[in-house]
């Protein structure tokens, strides 16, 4: 899928704004999410902690978990910003990665910087997907 650098620009502008909203008394680190899915419909996520510590959320979950909830399921780009550019943590690449490899990922910094482009495939790989679970046997 091509993104025109316009349309990269709104995703991380549109994550960067949420964060803002971020709830993250503990960490102080600030996460937002933007998914656009294939229909062109937008989810934002923030990560979302909690005083019992493992009970946080993060943001592309957040994000992801919004669309299902609202019937949408495929997947073309989700936009993740961070004040340093951060990466997805592992959880939230296998969760990516159950609704399809091909996703494109962009990282941006604070200042709405895209500092990487790559893809759900390119995070994750060798992935453990939903069609494992449907081999010989364990229909
Ligand atoms: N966090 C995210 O929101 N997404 C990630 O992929 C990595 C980590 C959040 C969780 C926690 O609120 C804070 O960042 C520090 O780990």
């Amino acid at each position: 899928m091509t993104l025109t650098m316009e349309e990269k620009q709104a995703l991380i502008d549109l994550a960067n704004m949420a964060r803002q909203r971020a709830y993250v008394p503990y960490s102080n680190y600030h996460v937002g999410a933007a998914l656009r899915t294939r229909s062109g419909r937008l989810y934002t996520g923030v990560n979302v902690e909690n005083a019992a510590y493992p009970q946080t959320m993060c943001a592309e979950r957040v994000a992801i978990f919004k669309a299902i909830s609202e019937g949408e399921k495929d997947f073309e780009v989700i936009s993740v910003v961070t004040d340093n550019g951060g990466s997805p943590c592992g959880g939230c690449r296998q969760v990516m990665a159950e609704f399809g490899l091909d996703t494109v990922v962009l990282l941006a910094d604070g200042s709405g910087r895209l500092v990487r482009e790559t893809t759900v495939r390119e995070l994750l790989p060798d992935a453990f997907t939903p069609d494992r679970l449907h081999t010989q046997g364990n229909k």
